[in-house]
C-alpha cells in the first residue's frame, strides 16, 4: 500500500483527485493539504511514498518550489505534478519531477503517474550484479555511485549489498549498526510482506538492503534467499543494483544467476584482465552466453599498463560501456563525506564517466 499526499488549493479539483485515488487499491490518502508550508512540513515528517503537487499552486509558493523542497527534505517519495493541458510540464527529476498527471486524465494515466499503472507492475526491473574476479577493482565503488546516478534521473532505485561477510556499503556510508540488514528479512515467502521495512534510505533515495552488521551472522543468510530478495527489490524498483563478492561462493553463483546483467569490472591491468578471462569463461560454462548481456566497465583506466580500450574489447570478446578515471582527491573527499562523489562533485570527470555508464546501461536495457 503507498501512502499518497495531495497538495491542491483548488476545493474541486482536490475533490476530483480524491476521488480517483480512492479507487486506486494500491494507494491509500496520507492527507491533502491546501497551503504549501503545512504540505512540505507534512511531506518531511512523514516522508510519504508519493506527492501529488498541483503545478498551478496558488501564493507566493509554486507547485514547482513545492517539489523541489519535498524532493531535498524526502528525497524517496515519488513526486507527481499536476497541471492541464494549456500548461504543460516535462517530467525534470532533478528538480523534483518524477512524473506528471495531466487533468482531467483518466485511471490508468493516473496509474502510470503514480508508478502503480499495469505498465508499472508488469515490468520488472532490471537487476545488475556489479562483479569482478579480482578484489579491490571499484566494485563497491562502481555500484553506489552507479545506484546514486540512475536515481538521480528519476528512476526508482535499489542497492544490496551482496558481501554477506564484510560487507563495505555500511562503512562507506557510515550506517549506524543498529540499522537493519538481510538477517532481519524472514527467509522465502515471508519476504514479501517485510522487505519495505529492512531497507535503508540512503543517498538522494537509494534504498538499500544492508548486509548483516556482524561477520558471524553471514552464515545465517542462504544464497537462495539473496536471489528471492533480488527478485522482490525488481518488482518495486526500476533497478536494482548488487554490490557481489569476488569469489565464486555460492552466493555469488547465485547473484549472477539471479541477475539479468552483468557488469564486469576490470582495469587495465594484466592480472585483472587474465582473471576477468577465466571469469568469462566460467560464465560461459554457466549457459550465461546469450542468455544474459555482459558489459565491460574500466575503472582506474587512465592507468592504461599497456592495453588500450580496443585491445581490451579484443582479448575479453565484449564491449566496455565506460571508462572511469582515478580520482583520489573526489573519491576520498566523498568518502569523508560519506556522500557519492556522483552528488558531492557531479562535474568531476569521474562522475562524468558513471553518467556515461548509466546512460550505457539504460539503453542496453531498452534493447
Ligand atoms: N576511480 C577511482 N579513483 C580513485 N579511487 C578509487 C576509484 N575506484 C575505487 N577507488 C578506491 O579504491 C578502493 C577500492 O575500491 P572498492 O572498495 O570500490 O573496490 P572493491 O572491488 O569493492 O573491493 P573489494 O573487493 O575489497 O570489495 C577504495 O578505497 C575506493 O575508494
Ligand atoms: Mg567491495
Amino acid at each position: 500500500m503507498k501512502r499518497a499526499l495531495l497538495v491542491e488549493d483548488l476545493p474541486q479539483v482536490a475533490q476530483h483527485l480524491q476521488a480517483m485515488l480512492a479507487r486506486e487499491q494500491d494507494v491509500e490518502l496520507a492527507g491533502v493539504q491546501t497551503q504549501a508550508d503545512a504540505a512540505i512540513a507534512q511531506a518531511t515528517t512523514e516522508k510519504p511514498d508519493i506527492v501529488m503537487i498541483d503545478a498551478l499552486l496558488q501564493g507566493k509558493t509554486t507547485g514547482f518550489d513545492v517539489a523541489k523542497r519535498v524532493r531535498a527534505a524526502s528525497p524517496g517519495t515519488r513526486i507527481v505534478l499536476v497541471t492541464v493541458p494549456q500548461k504543460p510540464v516535462e517530467p525534470k527529476p532533478e528538480l523534483g519531477i518524477d512524473a506528471v498527471f495531466v487533468l482531467p486524465g483518466g485511471a490508468n494515466e493516473l496509474g502510470v503517474a503514480l508508478g502503480i499503472g499495469k505498465a508499472a507492475k508488469v515490468a520488472a526491473g532490471t537487476i545488475v550484479a556489479v562483479y569482478s574476479p579480482k578484489g579491490g577493482t571499484g566494485k563497491t565503488t562502481l555500484a553506489l555511485n552507479l545506484a546514486c546516478v540512475l536515481r538521480r534521473q528519476g528512476k526508482a532505485v535499489a542497492l544490496l549489498d551482496g558481501v554477506m561477510q564484510f560487507g563495505s556499503i555500511r562503512h562507506v556510508l557510515q550506517v549506524p549498526p543498529s540499522a537493519r540488514s538481510f538477517v532481519d528479512l524472514p527467509a522465502a515467502g515471508a519476504m514479501k510482506t517485510s522487505i519495505g521495512e529492512v531497507l535503508w534510505e540512503g543517498p538522494g533515495g537509494v534504498h538499500i538492503l544492508l548486509s548483516p552488521a556482524r561477520p558471524e551472522e553471514a552464515d545465517l543468510v542462504q544464497a537462495a534467499d539473496i536471489a528471492t530478495a533480488m527478485k522482490l527489490l525488481a518488482e518495486s524498483h526500476d533497478y536494482v543494483i548488487v554490490d557481489t563478492p569476488s569469489r565464486l561462493t555460492e552466493d555469488t553463483l547465485a547473484i549472477l544467476d539471479a541477475a539479468s546483467l552483468v557488469l564486469l569490472v576490470v582495469t587495465y591491468m594484466s592480472a585483472t584482465v587474465a582473471n576477468a578471462r577465466s571469469a568469462i569463461d566460467t560464465f560461459e560454462a554457466l549457459g550465461y552466453k546469450g542468455q544474459k548481456p555482459i558489459l565491460l566497465v574500466v575503472n582506474q583506466a587512465d592507468t592504461a599498463a599497456g592495453m588500450s580500450k580496443g585491445g581490451l574489447e579484443h582479448a575479453l570478446n565484449l564491449p566496455v560501456v565506460a571508462e572511469v578515471p582515478t580520482d583520489w582527491k573526489t573519491v576520498s573527499e566523498s568518502l569523508n563525506k560519506q556522500q557519492p562523489f556522483v552528488l558531492a562533485s557531479p562535474t568531476a570527470p569521474v562522475s562524468k564517466a558513471l553518467d556515461q555508464l548509466a546512460t550505457a546501461l539504460v539503453s542496453q536495457q531498452r534493447k
